[in-house]
């Protein structure tokens, strides 16, 4: 059990928090990836992590929520597990990284609940936020990029791999999820950026680069401002 200290909001916070969304498939892991490798060759202590998971207890509250043989889960209990796993991951990883001057790079975080919960699933989405608030313990991404693929697409690239139990709802699912993550863009302008997910994945890295510009610098962040796709 956590002592009341730690139970306490985070405030200190000199780092860099970005996350990158979107649908199965569209590349969020690769450009996860390459965007930590190039902040770390700009001299960053990069904090590289996926939700759900990154601890012991997330890791396997992971498990629970993709096992193919958990397809009885109730909507609720699915959005209650994605926000046990969260606030674990914040107390004990991202609040304490960020406090030290890290860039936490998060492959997924509140807004995949709230694309597929409240978007995806139809939880009422005042009731998904108030639940991510909870979850997150307040700590919200500096810089959100959603990467934006048609669900045809998206779903081609996810199911190379092997489907898993979201992925195998299909692409109507994938329609709703994708429709929300847009909302969210356009309601929280300045933190969530839509980055065009079409081409290459060197083309795609040059865009996460341009819509990164001003909250912390990469290599190609500081050059090429015909890359951005924002
Ligand atoms: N720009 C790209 N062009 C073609 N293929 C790509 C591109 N980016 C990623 N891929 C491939 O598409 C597949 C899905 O990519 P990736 O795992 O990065 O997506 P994801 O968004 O993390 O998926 P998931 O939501 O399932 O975790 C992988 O096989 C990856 O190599
Ligand atoms: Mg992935």
């Amino acid at each position: 059990m956590a002592d009341a200290q730690t139970n306490a909001a985070p405030t200190t916070r000199r780092g860099t928090f970005v996350s990158l969304e979107g649908i199965d498939g569209c590349g969020k892991s690769t450009q996860v990836a390459l965007l930590a490798d190039r902040l770390e060759a700009a001299g960053h202590e990069v904090v590289r992590l996926r939700e759900p998971g990154g601890t012991a207890i997330s890791e396997k509250i992971r498990k629970i929520l993709l096992d193919p043989a958990n397809g009885a889960m109730a909507d609720e209990c699915e959005l209650l597990l994605y926000e046990a796993s969260r606030a674990q991951l914040v107390r004990e990883v991202i609040a304490p990284a960020l406090a030290r001057g890290a860039v936490v790079v998060c492959d997924r975080y509140l807004d995949s609940t709230y694309a597929y919960q409240a978007g995806g699933r139809g939880l009422d989405a005042a009731l998904v936020t108030r639940c991510n608030e909870l979850g997150s313990c307040g700590v919200v991404p500096d810089r959100t990029l959603v990467l934006d693929l048609c669900c045809e697409d998206a779903l081609a690239r996810a199911t190379a791999g092997g489907a898993d139990r979201l992925e195998q709802e299909g692409m109507r699912f994938q329609e709703r999820v994708r429709a929300a993550y847009l909302r969210l863009a356009k309601a929280e302008p300045e933190r969530v950026r839509v980055v065009d997910a079409v081409g290459t994945v060197e083309d795609v890295a040059a865009r996460v680069d341009a819509a990164l510009r001003g909250v912390v610098a990469t290599p190609l962040g500081r050059g090429d401002a015909g890359a951005a796709h924002e």
